[in-house]
């Protein structure tokens, strides 16, 4: 099995005795990462204020341009970049007035940056929301269809990989023939980018794609991005005054205009550095002819390893009936065991720190990610820390 330590030798050497078990939460950096923030001072203080036409005419483009390829989406221009998806996702929800019934289809396992907002925004009297639960996961994507058959939402969001369990959502092609044309589809493809072979082709003109660079992107916080479906007339009303920047110098009366691309969903300045790290990390893929299907084959390989290892000791709490997955279906890059309580969690997890294993843990589930920058070998640390406990 090859081994890809030596491109993170920079977060590795800081914690030479950890097994880091947490890059679905916060991946380590690549070493390229590191010349990309100098590279990010050096074009300030170089350009001063001429940054930005370094950072729009050449940056930004390159970057759409390595996310487009990774994503084999038709139209790198319809990508728009921002800190976070939060900011995105919201921009996206302004784009239904106030005043209007909002009706939404989700699941239970939506990330916070939605779920929350959701559950503000149904506080307005016009809020409906149906929300699927994912478990079972087998009947999942029935009952998921089905409600999608029902119609009459505006919205739709639903992961692309559940970041709570890891299991690997219905393809939005499986479904979206059935959805009607006035709905906004929104996939939140956090755990999927950089993880999961993803193919957009098909799907790029219709729908939204969130995704960000902490984990499988690797290059850190900052970067965060939405691919929007071209010929998108959506007017945000949370707006910034990136989203128009071509038409900036014209007369601001009348109104407000928007991009014809993703830029239409811009918000305003930003530090960018991310995304310097995050086309150095791209440039490194594509240089080294590392494609996301090599990387999931090889998380995998680090997958089934961990596995046997686990299956060795025969543990009464990380074993095949507390980990939640979808039989026989492709999983995403972490594992998540549901424990009979919370206490019970945050205990394993606090004598898997002590013995250098980072997890991460939220409520009763303890997740274990797997990354380039392990090896199986790696795993014989967990073993032995289990044997000790
Ligand atoms: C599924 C999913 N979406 C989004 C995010 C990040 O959200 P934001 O960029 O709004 O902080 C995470 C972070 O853990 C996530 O797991």
């Amino acid at each position: 099995m090859v081994s890809y330590k030596q491109h993170y030798q920079g977060f590795i050497s800081q914690h030479p005795n950890s097994l880091h078990l947490a890059p679905h939460s916060h991946h380590y950096w690549p070493d390229v990462t590191r010349q990309a923030q100098l590279d990010y001072w050096t074009d300030s203080a170089a350009g001063v204020d001429h940054k930005w036409d370094t950072i729009f005419a050449e940056r930004i483009p390159a970057v759409q341009r390595g996310l487009a390829q990774l994503l084999n989406h038709p139209d790198p221009q319809q990508l728009v970049f921002a800190s976070n998806t939060h900011e995105l996702l919201y921009r996206l929800m302004t784009c239904f007035s106030a005043e209007q019934p909002l009706r939404v289809l989700t699941t239970d396992s939506e990330f916070h940056s939605f779920s929350r907002q959701l559950r503000r925004l149904q506080e307005r009297p016009n809020v409906r929301v149906t929300t699927i639960a994912t478990q079972p996961f087998a009947s999942f994507p029935e009952r998921w269809l089905a409600a999608v058959k029902t119609g009459g939402y505006q919205l739709i969001f639903i992961s692309q990989v559940f970041y709570n369990s890891g299991v690997i959502a219905p393809h939005v092609s499986d479904w979206l023939p059935w959805v009607e044309p006035s709905t906004e589809v929104v996939i939140d493809g956090y755990h999927g980018c950089g993880a999961i072979p993803t193919d957009l082709s098909a799907v790029a003109d219709r729908v939204f794609y969130l995704a960000g660079a902490y984990k499988y992107l690797q290059a850190g916080e900052g970067c965060c991005f939405m691919a929007v479906p071209k010929h998108c007339q959506l007017r945000p009303e949370y707006t910034g005054w990136f989203a128009d920047f071509a038409n900036l110098a014209k007369p601001q009366a009348g109104p407000v205009s928007y991009a014809n691309d993703g830029y239409r969903f811009a918000g305003a300045t930003m530090d960018f550095s991310a995304l310097y790290r995050l086309q150095a990390v791209l440039d490194w893929w594509q240089g080294d002819h590392l494609s996301v299907d090599q990387i999931h084959q090889h998380v995998q390989q680090l997958q089934r390893a961990c596995l046997q290892v686990l299956s060795e000791l025969n543990h009464p709490l990380l074993n095949e009936s507390n980990r939640l997955h979808h039989a026989g279906a492709d999983h995403g890059h972490f594992f998540t065991y549901q424990l009979p309580t919370a206490e019970l969690v945050t205990e394993l997890a606090q004598q898997l720190a002590a013995a250098g294993i980072e997890t991460d843990y939220r409520g009763d589930r303890l997740r274990f990610g797997f990354a380039l920058y392990h090896d199986a070998s790696d795993y014989q640390q967990l073993k032995k820390a289990l044997q000790q406990l």
